[in-house]
């Protein structure tokens, strides 16, 4: 068929021969199979002891082909044997920690990543006896000393979200080869086009797919990949605790990444744009992203990232009110939560975690921080838009020093 990124994009699990000719893959749209007889059940069963994939399913929470088409594409995509879907990012991370981790057990997690897997972590694991360390950011030094004769899992994102610190995955991988641990990254905002984590020695990728690899801000999906015996345990938990993807969203995720590579190509193109704008602009403070020279990471997103994706992180001059009518005064952007769409959508994130200063500040992310997630406008457009808010909207950077 072709090994071209472009080209698995579209092709990648999706036979020829589908049901009436179609070209596009139907959406099974059942909770249910139904057997011929009682030697077909025995038949199927069977098969499923010996390990022998079979399309033609059991029962919803179990597997669906449209389901498996996506499951194919994306483990294609990352180069991994095997892929599970998901029924959100979030439910893909904690079904990974549920699967792998058991009580009495370490993990090794990066600090600054998205809040709600920290949370987990920090809240939720630790109720069922899990103990954690958190590395500062981006700092692999302290990686090996924080391996425990009990760790089982190493866990980072990158880029993180939302300062887009990229961890250097080749000594990520060395060094819990040398230890025995198992490793996991959250790729959401790096993709499959600009990394691919499991070249790297990772064991596990997963990402948010309602982000960019579905691309239209109109579902909800994860997914994770990796090799089958590491996939076997998570995908029996999967149909235990109910959390598969549905046949619908299947479909909208399977169309969606078509156009993966022409999105996040283009993504890729305006976000440094968009922060080498920002950067030069006198009402910045600070810009981050992977692709400017001043991000720390800088030298280890180059060598192990082809783009930077389209999320710029950006301090305005000015405090949380300044910041807000920045915010307010953008004409081309959604005001939310999200990135990776092909809508623009900027966000002052430290106001979604509390309206409680004290509260915002125990996050570490500042309140004059902007989450500008660009899509596929025209990068000219999004550039005056910026320019037009910050010059009415934030002080000078030596007003607001
Ligand atoms: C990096 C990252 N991982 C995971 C998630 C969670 O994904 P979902 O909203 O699909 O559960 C998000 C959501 O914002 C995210 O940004």
């Amino acid at each position: 068929m072709g090994d071209g990124f472009a080209t698995k994009v579209v092709h990648a699990g999706e036979g020829r021969g589908k049901p009436y000719d179609a070209v596009t893959m139907p959406i099974v749209q059942t909770s249910t199979y139904a057997f011929a007889n009682t030697q077909a059940i025995l038949d199927f069963v069977e098969d499923k002891e010996a390990g022998k994939f079979n399309l033609r399913g059991e029962y919803g929470r179990y597997g669906n082909p449209t389901q498996t088409a996506v499951e194919e594409k994306v483990a294609s995509l990352e180069g991994g044997e095997r892929g599970l879907l998901f029924s959100s990012g979030m439910s893909a991370i904690t079904t990974v920690f549920l699967s792998v981790l058991s009580r009495g057990d370490h993990v090794v997690i990066a600090s600054s990543i998205y809040r709600q897997t920290v949370h987990f972590v920090r809240d939720q694991l630790s109720r069922w006896g899990v103990e954690a360390t958190f590395l500062k950011d981006g700092e692999v030094d302290s990686l090996e000393d924080s391996i425990r004769p009990n760790t089982k899992l190493i866990f980072c994102e990158a880029p993180t979200n939302p300062y887009l610190r990229v961890i250097d995955l080749d000594r990520v991988s060395l060094i819990a080869r040398q230890h025995g641990v198992l490793t996991a990254i959250d790729s959401t905002f790096a993709t499959p086009v600009n990394l691919r984590p499991l070249d790297h020695g990772i064991d596990l990728v997963i990402h948010s797919a309602t982000k960019y690899l579905s691309g239209h801000n109109d579902l909800l999906a994860g997914v994770v990949i990796g090799s089958c015996p590491l996939l076997a345990p998570i995908e029996t938990l999967r149909g235990v605790l109910g959390c598969v993807g549905s046949p619908h969203d299947a479909y909208g995720l399977l169309r969606g990444l078509k156009t993966l590579d022409l999105r996040v190509r283009q993504q890729n193109e305006s976000g440094q744009q968009i922060a080498e704008f920002l950067e030069a602009h006198p009402r910045v403070r600070t810009v981050y992203y992977p692709g400017l020279k001043s991000h720390p990471d800088h030298a280890v997103a180059v060598r192990q990232m082809t783009g930077f994706g389209g999320v710029v992180s950006y301090e305005v001059a000015g405090d949380v009110d300044q910041t807000g009518r920045v915010i307010d005064l953008l004409r081309i952007p959604y005001i939310g939560p999200t990135l990776g769409g092909v809508e623009t959508i900027a966000q002052q994130q430290a106001l979604f975690i509390s309206r409680d200063p004290v509260k915002r500040a125990s996050y570490g992310i500042s309140d004059s921080l902007i989450r500008y997630a660009a899509g596929i406008e025209d990068p000219r457009d999004l550039i005056a838009d910026l320019d037009q808010a910050l010059n009415s909207g934030a002080a000078s950077k030596e007003a607001a020093a």
